[in-house]
């Protein structure tokens, strides 16, 4: 399969927010079917990469492309990238007091398809997925993200993947701030939606979301390029060393993030070696 005919062929590109640079030459191609997990230091770049995937227009591309099934990703709206099936879950899902999941999730569906889906089809839809995630019904009536706790909010993104049914999914942190049994029902979730047609980026700075999804690909992104790519023992060598050695020659970097004292690695309490 050539670059251009994969899913998504992201190309040596350089991104900036407010004239800083933050991509530097970033280059990923993910086959449809594949579960890659991108892995990085705070501030490599991971949130980033997934908001210019989704058109946030904060972020300014100022080289390179982003193919997605061949079309020129970065000429169509972010509303034009959900129609074509990708999804971004949030790393910081904001709340929407006033408007219940179930209305939120209906216009969601209606804004991706283009056109109404039959109250009845939305609801066994729904409830099938909230059965699978192991979201009381009650959920539906609540607003969205209003008073949710960090739980609430991983499976409320994972809902939205499953009755949305991307082919393009960007999960940005969905093991953030999740307890072991929250962790295992998300990953759960996303495992049961990987499919052939499907591709997941799933970005994360934690290895023990990978014990429960085995990705087929692991990149380390360090100062806004991939630095190491490989399977997943990558990412068991990231547990156990952090990213010092993952230093991109062309960026000056700072000490402090790459696996030192307070980056998510060290926090995470895997065992740093110096
Ligand atoms: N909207 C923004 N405004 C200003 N700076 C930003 C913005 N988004 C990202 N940055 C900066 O870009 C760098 C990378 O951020 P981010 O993509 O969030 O990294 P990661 O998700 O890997 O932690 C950081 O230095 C961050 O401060
Ligand atoms: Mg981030």
């Amino acid at each position: 399969m050539t670059k251009e005919s994969s899913l998504l062929h992201v190309d040596n590109l350089h991104v900036t927010v407010d004239d800083k640079p933050i991509l530097n030459g970033l280059t990923l191609t993910v086959e449809a079917g594949t579960v890659h997990a991108i892995m990085g230091p705070n501030g490599s770049g991971k949130s980033t990469l997934s908001f210019v995937i989704m058109g946030h227009p904060k972020y300014t591309v100022t080289q390179g492309r982003i193919l997605y099934k061949g079309e020129d990703l970065l000429a169509l709206a972010p509303e034009e990238r959900a129609q074509r099936g990708i999804f971004l879950a949030f790393q910081y899902p904001t709340a929407i007091p006033g408007v219940t999941i179930a209305n939120f999730l209906r216009a969601a569906l209606r804004g991706v398809r283009g056109k109404d889906v039959p109250v009845k089809e939305f609801r066994e839809t729904v409830k099938t997925h909230l059965k699978a995630l192991g979201i009381p019904e009650s959920f539906m009536n609540r607003y969205v993200n209003d008073g949710f706790s960090g739980g609430e909010k991983k499976r409320l993104e994972i809902l939205q993947m499953a009755v949305l049914g991307p082919s393009l999914a960007v999960l940005d942190e969905t093991d953030s701030g999740l307890d072991i049994d929250a962790l295992k029902t998300v990953a759960a979730g996303i495992s049961a939606l990987r499919n052939p047609q499907r591709g997941m980026l799933l970005i994360t700075h934690y290895q023990r979301l990978l014990n429960y999804i085995k990705p087929d690909v692991v990149h380390v992104l360090v100062g806004g390029r991939i630095a190491k790519t490989g399977g997943p023992d990558l990412a068991l060598e990231l547990e156990s060393k952090g990213y010092q050695g993952f230093k991109p020659a062309t960026e000056p970097g700072d000490p402090a993030e790459l696996g030192g004292r307070g980056s998510p690695i060290a926090a995470g309490g895997g065992t740093v070696r110096k």
